[in-house]
């Protein structure tokens, strides 16, 4: 299995959906490992079954640290080597820069079929609107509040008499299996070779005149025409279950390739069938992958392997 995605759950108060993303990280295929448990309240009750479940905790206190704690938390959470902050009952609105630094890497839960019902008493909304069904909605966050892309969703029916206690309590069983089992999709999504392939093309359908092209089975993307293109990218999918999943881009040359694998054999490798001609793979099954680095070797490839006509117009591009 990849390594597992490093989540920092953040809470304010009991912590019910923080203890379901604990106890559904024991599994062992669970994509993700809890590093750390943290929020905006020194004494959140939350923070004592995380500790007593071995887990990580720091204790921060939003009020005592007044203006610093957005600047201490952001510290703790790269001390900590986070990849994914997964927000469970956290009580604060998050700075944009906050949001920003951390873009698509945060998850929240709320407690209704969002965009419908957001921000506090999404129970008694629900009531007041006289709706038959309600839930629970995972979402990336945005600087929106509760505004995110939806990941995932559970529909909980309502029941003649019930209320806002009632419902919150329902509505809670729904979230405690939502929450997992969308936190282990999320964690696991840039592992699965689908999602890597479509990222990939999307970010080489960004250079001129390209086009996808199977080769040999591999994904492969070409510049040029449909008939005469060349191919200056593949990607690499675990063939014979062992190799990792990897981009094969044209470096320079032997050269460029023994330098790049030397200083970094963890990312870069010579792939068996194409090593010889400059072709150099480098590994996108890693836990955190560097998507503009990707992006700077396609089109370093796309210009080695573009006729002269593209490339003119690219260095013509590069001089404004
Ligand atoms: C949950 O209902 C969650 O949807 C909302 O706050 C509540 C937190 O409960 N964001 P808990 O602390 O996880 O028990």
């Amino acid at each position: 299995m990849a390594e597992r995605k490093r989540i920092a759950i953040l809470i304010s108060g009991r912590g019910s959906n923080m203890a379901a993303l604990i106890y559904a990280a024991r599994a062992d295929d669970c994509p993700y490992e809890v590093a750390l448990v943290t929020g905006d309240k020194d004494d959140a009750s939350g923070l004592a079954l995380a500790q007593a479940e071995g887990v990580s905790v720091s204790r921060l206190d939003a009020k005592k640290l007044g203006a610093s704690y957005w600047h201490v938390l952001e510290k703790t959470l790269r001390e900590t080597d986070i990849d994914v902050i997964a927000l469970a009952g956290f009580m604060r609105i998050l700075p944009d820069t906050f949001v920003a630094n951390w873009q698509g890497q945060i998850v929240n839960i709320h407690p209704s079929l969002l965009p419908k019902h957001k921000g506090l008493k999404a129970h008694d909304a629900v009531l007041a609107a006289g709706e038959d069904v309600t839930g629970a909605t995972v979402h990336l966050v945005t600087t929106a509040l509760d505004d995110g892309p939806a990941l995932g969703q559970v529909e909980v029916a309502l029941i003649p008499g019930d209320t806002a206690e009632t419902l919150a309590e329902r509505v809670l069983i729904a979230e405690h299996q939502l929450y997992p089992r969308v936190l282990a999709e999320f964690a696991s999504r840039e592992t699965d070779p689908d999602w890597i392939v479509a990222k990939v093309g999307e970010l080489t359908l960004k250079l001129p005149e390209t086009h996808a092209k199977t080769s040999h089975g591999s994904p492969g993307w070409r510049v040029g025409s449909e008939t005469s293109g060349k191919f200056f990218a593949y990607v690499s999918i675990r063939h014979h279950g062992e190799a990792p999943i990897a981009l094969l881009v044209k470096t320079s040359g032997p050269d460029e390739m023994a330098a790049l694998i030397e200083a970094k054999p963890d990312l870069y490798y010579r792939p068996a069938y194409y090593g010889a001609s400059g072709w150099i793979a480098l590994r996108l099954d890693g836990r955190q992958v560097d998507w503009d680095h990707v992006a700077e070797w396609l089109e370093r490839s796309w210009r080695l392997l573009a006729p002269a006509r593209l490339t003119r117009l690219m260095r013509a591009a590069d001089e404004f």
